[in-house]
């Protein structure tokens, strides 16, 4: 079996290899402030006795199982603590093609690539349901894909890349499509701190057997680089999971757990809140820049990227490499998310130098 190396690494690499100024909007790493008490929490660790300094219990720390519970309304049974989102992920999307009821995995299109590489890895067969221009999803779509053979649904509000946030009303048919197929929707919210339209609706908010949410600190923290990320499953179905996890990890890193913990207790909603407004005065400044360029694009009403069009030149590899020598801002090429965005570039909104990009790309094709 071949796996595909995510793009991204190649465009990074790309980025760092020019001899020139180069605005990165490639990756999704928050380029501001993890909250104090994460950095509190990370230096009190450093004085703890060496027994902090060895395995933590394979599913997590006790406590902040506990909190991630009190806080999502489930039992701690069903939480287990992941490295990041990525592999909160893999265990939910494992856990339901072991259970042999088929091996089609339903995704969108446009699609975070980490799904259909996963898919591929673990054995299941790719099923794409387009979204529509906005990046809504429209569950009849969905139901019309669905089959006996269905053992997912994998989906992602807020969304990475089209910025779409599902309603409550969608969020509630996909379970439904689940539970009718005996497939596991599986909801990743990892943006779901960076909600900038209030319509929201996490998948924990549908009383059912039929889902598993994951989710993350990395984005909520800032803190890509800690890889501490959780998922919650039904109850019957967590077992495998956890055993999963401690075959392919033993365990997740404890001090990155104990600072979250931390984080989780100290930070207040304020924190969360400005970094919502920062994401919405990037997102005015660099769709206002890319207004006056000319280009088409979309306004998210989440997450923390932007897509934009220029008219005859599609977002290819090439294209993304010939934008870093001529212009010096780096994107992700449309092509890296399915079919239905290649004439499309992303943008992460994660440099304060979103205007300049914006500019930058202007004077390219103005
Ligand atoms: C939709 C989505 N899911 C998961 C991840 C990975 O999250 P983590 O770094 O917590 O593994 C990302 C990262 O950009 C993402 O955009």
């Amino acid at each position: 079996m071949e796996y595909e190396t995510p793009l991204f690494f190649r465009v990074m690499k790309y980025a760092s290899s020019v001899d020139r100024d180069v605005i990165d909007m490639v990756s999704g790493n928050p380029d501001w402030e993890p909250p104090q008490a994460l950095r509190d929490g990370l230096s009190e660790y450093a004085d703890l006795e060496p027994a902090a300094f060895q395995y933590p219990p394979s599913d997590g720390l006790l406590e902040l199982r506990k909190e991630i519970a009190a806080r999502r309304g489930v039992d701690v049974e069903q939480v287990v603590v992941t490295n990041g989102a990525g592999e909160a992920n893999y265990l939910a999307m494992a856990r339901a093609l072991e259970r042999d009821r088929g091996e089609d995995v339903i995704l969108t299109d446009p699609v975070y690539p980490y799904y259909p590489g996963k898919t591929t890895m673990l054995g299941g067969t790719q099923r794409f349901v387009a979204t529509d221009d906005e990046g809504q999803l429209d569950p009849a779509d969905v139901r019309a894909a669905a089959s006996e053979e269905t053992a997912a649904i994998v989906v992602n509000s807020p969304n990475n890349p089209t910025g779409a946030v599902y309603s409550a009303e969608t969020v509630r048919e996909l379970v439904a499509i689940a539970e009718e197929y005996d497939a596991l929707l599986i909801s990743d919210e990892v943006y779901d701190n960076f909600d900038l339209s209030g319509e929201f609706a996490s998948a924990l908010s549908v009383d059912s057997n039929h889902r598993i949410v994951t989710n993350a600190f990395s984005k909520s923290l800032a803190i890509t680089g800690f890889r501490v990320g959780y998922a919650i499953f039904p109850p019957e179905l967590v077992e495998n999971a956890r055993s999963r996890h401690m075959l392919v990890n033993v365990a997740g890193s404890r001090p990155s757990q104990y600072a979250v913990l931390n984080a989780l207790r100290e930070t207040e909603p304020d924190y969360y809140e400005r970094n919502r407004e920062l994401l919405r005065e990037r997102v005015d400044a660099f769709t206002d820049a890319l207004e006056e360029a000319g280009a088409e694009y979309t306004t998210p009403k989440g997450a923390f990227y932007v897509m934009a069009r220029f008219e005859g030149y599609p977002g290819t590899l090439e294209n993304v490499f010939e934008l870093i020598d001529e212009a010096g801002v780096a994107g992700m090429p449309g092509e890296a998310f399915g079919d239905s965005r290649t004439e499309w570039l992303r943008f992460a909104l994660v440099t304060p130098r979103v205007e300049e990009a914006a500019e930058r790309l202007a004077t390219r094709f103005v």
